[in-house]
């Protein structure tokens, strides 16, 4: 199953490619002399791991609060979304890749619960004769797997993250169904054809090797498997392109300063947007990896899109 949260050892196995600042690595990843982006600024491929790292470690612990408040609480709706198109069935095994505070999954539950109840409500109502022990049977059966072996598997580099993930779904009182892995999108720590569906929300922008992620992507589906990304994208309406671009830089920053007393990392977010690759470019990236049936949805006018795509 890969690396549970902490497991130092399982990590290193992996090859963990990102330095934690102050934890001993291993396996030193050897310099591969190339350069990469780190939002504007141009940077060694092995600092940019570090970096993201870093980035990810300092708005942990306030990145749900900083979510709501620089998208308004939109970014509910678009992983509503995301979820809602997915429409997985109950027993649908979930990989969800830079998952981070757990967002995704937990929509992943309630909407397979919701499809559970749905199911359950059917037999019965199209049952003749229907006793009262029927129906109490059929509830206690629900109790003991509402999720009919549907799992979630939460994968995030960062543990920070992970943990603070965690410590939500605790509080909001998720019981079965999630597990919460460390590992890097471009080495992910899981066997072949495991997964019915692979997502990844608002992550792959901040890998430093997007085809690797892809790769991944899809030596982890099962065959018939899909593949879906929710990323910041092209906004494809010239007004709201404006605005959003001085939204973008000049309120989402200090809106990181003041919240979590963190311009950089909040300035990084925002130029790694504009970094990533548009929806046509994207979209045959994902067919270069192998993916079928590839297409997007735009939300937002272009400010998010949906990629969707099938290992057939
Ligand atoms: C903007 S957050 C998105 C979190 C979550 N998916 C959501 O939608 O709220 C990006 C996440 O990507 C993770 N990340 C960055 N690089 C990664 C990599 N190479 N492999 C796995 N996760 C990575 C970060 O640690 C962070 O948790």
């Amino acid at each position: 199953m890969g690396a549970p949260l902490c497991s130092v050892s399982r990590l290193c196995r992996a090859s963990w490619r990102a330095v934690r600042p102050g934890c001993q690595r291993l396996h030193q990843t050897q310099p591969t002399g190339k350069e990469t982006h780190f939002g504007f600024q141009t940077v060694s491929e092995e600092e940019k791991g570090e970096r993201v790292y870093q980035v990810f470690e300092n708005v942990a612990k306030n990145y749900d609060l900083m979510n709501d408040s620089m998208s308004l609480g939109i970014h509910r709706l678009w992983k509503d979304w995301l979820v809602r198109y997915m429409n997985p069935t109950p027993g649908t095994q979930l990989l969800d890749v830079a998952g981070g505070t757990g967002d995704v999954a937990f929509r992943f539950i309630n909407y397979v619960q919701a499809q559970r109840e749905k199911i359950r409500r059917n037999k019965l109502d199209h049952q003749q004769n229907l006793s009262w022990s029927d129906i109490s049977m059929s509830y206690s059966q629900e109790q003991k797997g509402s999720l009919m072996g549907s799992k979630a598997v939460i994968c995030d580099i960062n543990k920070e993250m992970l943990k603070v993930g965690r410590e939500k779904s605790l509080q909001l009182g998720y019981s079965e169904g999630l597990s919460w892995v460390a590992g890097d999108a471009e080495e992910l720590p899981f066997a072949d054809e495991k997964f019915d569906i692979y997502t990844i929300a608002f992550g792959i922008r901040n890998v430093t090797h997007l085809e690797k992620a892809l790769e991944e992507a899809y030596r982890v589906l099962k065959p018939g498997g899909r593949f879906l990304c929710l990323e910041f994208s092209q906004v494809n309406n010239p007004v709201l392109a404006r605005l959003y671009d001085l939204y973008s830089f000049q309120v989402i920053p200090v809106l990181g300063e003041v919240i979590a007393g963190d311009w950089k990392s909040y300035q990084y977010l925002v130029e790694s947007i504009r970094r990533f690759p548009p929806q046509e470019e994207f979209k045959e990236m994902i067919e270069d990896a192998g993916f079928f049936k590839v297409t997007y949805h735009n939300l937002t006018s272009g400010v998010v899109a949906v990629h969707s795509g099938f290992k057939l």
